[in-house]
């Protein structure tokens, strides 16, 4: 069979630290599959680009058969020059005692640009997933500056929280990671987001009834997975990285992919109005797909209890505000 053609794939901030774990499962071809050669292309900042050179000559070094080019660049146009994929990382992380959402007018500047120069430069069949926080108002900011590209190819990284928090159900049950489906991240990805218990599932059966502790499950479940981000800065002295490359790369295979017959991915999509949610906003939603750009649905019918419908109430009107703060950067 004749080799693919190559896909370009452009990582922002690709010296930072999600960067030097995700550009090596990208060129292993763990991102787009075995035998789909890639380019890299590769947006710094200046002061990052001696870095992301010796990123570059590490890449080589791994003689990746996958790996058909490899672009260093400052310059957003050359970045996402036919790119199918954009992976938006590059911006800077919280440090202990922020919240994501103190980035914002740190981080926000960035994506406006970003986002129109993906509208002039990427392939006609571009995704984006935005990962650099508050990611799902970030991610608002760049689509909204790119009227050209649909809204549905526009993503927001809550898989890192869905992750999370079937870990979480899997040790409280003792059971297989894997037999934990049906979680969905309502929301922002921050500590007001809802990691939806009452709808998931450990072996087809609802984990409230695998877990029958309702204190646990409205409490110290969904805090740990709220605040888990800041339970690594705090260890690790600085914001996680392997798992967020981790939760990237799943995030692109469960969007390129046909959603497991009864089960749902969680990531934030532009919100057309389901479940009440205000149109437009960058909400974490239950997404199920068949793999295609623009090939996805929110799961509909859904039940939520008063509690679920506080908590989403929370994070919706969180990110409500974050909308309002950006204004200036929405035209
Ligand atoms: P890092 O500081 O190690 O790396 C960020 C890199 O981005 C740096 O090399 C920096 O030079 C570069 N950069 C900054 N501004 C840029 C710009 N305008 N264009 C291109 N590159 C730019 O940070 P990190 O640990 O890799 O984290 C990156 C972002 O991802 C942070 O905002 C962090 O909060 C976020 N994050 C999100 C999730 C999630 O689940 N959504 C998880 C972990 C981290
Ligand atoms: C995370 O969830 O680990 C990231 O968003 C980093 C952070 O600031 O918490």
């Amino acid at each position: 069979m004749p080799a693919k053609t190559p896909v370009h794939v452009t990582v922002t901030g690709a010296a930072g630290q999600i960067g030097y774990s995700l550009l090596f499962r990208i060129a292993s071809g763990q991102l787009l599959g075995p035998d789909q050669p890639v380019v890299l292309r590769l947006l710094e900042i200046e002061p990052g680009m001696k870095a992301l050179e010796g990123v570059v000559m590490e890449i080589d070094d791994g003689a990746f058969p996958l790996v058909s080019d490899i672009v260093a660049t400052t310059d957003l146009d050359t970045a996402f020059d036919g790119c199918s994929w954009a992976l938006l990382v590059g911006s800077v992380p919280r440090k202990a005692g922020m919240e994501r959402g103190d980035l914002l007018t740190v981080n926000g500047g960035i994506f406006g640009p970003q986002g129109r120069a993906i509208a002039a430069n990427a392939a006609s069949d571009v995704r984006i997933l935005v990962v650099g926080n508050p990611c799902n108002t970030n991610c608002l900011i760049a689509r909204s500056n790119a009227p050209e590209v649909p809204a549905d190819r526009w993503f927001a990284m809550t898989r890192l929280d869905q992750n999370r928090a079937q870990t979480q159900l899997a040790k409280r049950a003792a059971a297989p990671v894997s037999s934990v489906t049906n979680l969905a991240i309502w929301g922002n990805h921050s500590a007001t987001q809802f990691p939806d218990f009452a709808n998931a599932r450990i072996d087809g059966t609802p984990v409230p009834e695998v877990i029958a502790d309702t204190e646990w499950l409205q409490g110290e479940f969904i805090t740990t997975v709220q605040k888990r981000g800041a339970a690594i800065i705090e260890a690790r002295g600085l914001s996680s990285a392997a798992s967020a490359a981790s939760a990237a790369i799943d995030s692109v295979v469960s969007i390129r992919t046909p959603t497991p017959e009864g089960d749902w991915t969680s990531v934030a999509v532009v919100s057309n109005g389901e479940y009440g949610i205000p149109e437009g906003l960058q909400f974490g939603f239950p997404v199920r797909t068949d793999g295609q750009p623009g090939g996805w649905q929110v799961v509909e019918g859904l039940s939520h209890d008063a509690f679920a419908t506080e908590r989403i109430r929370i994070t919706t009107e969180e990110l409500e505000g974050e909308r309002a703060e950006v204004a200036d950067l929405l035209p």
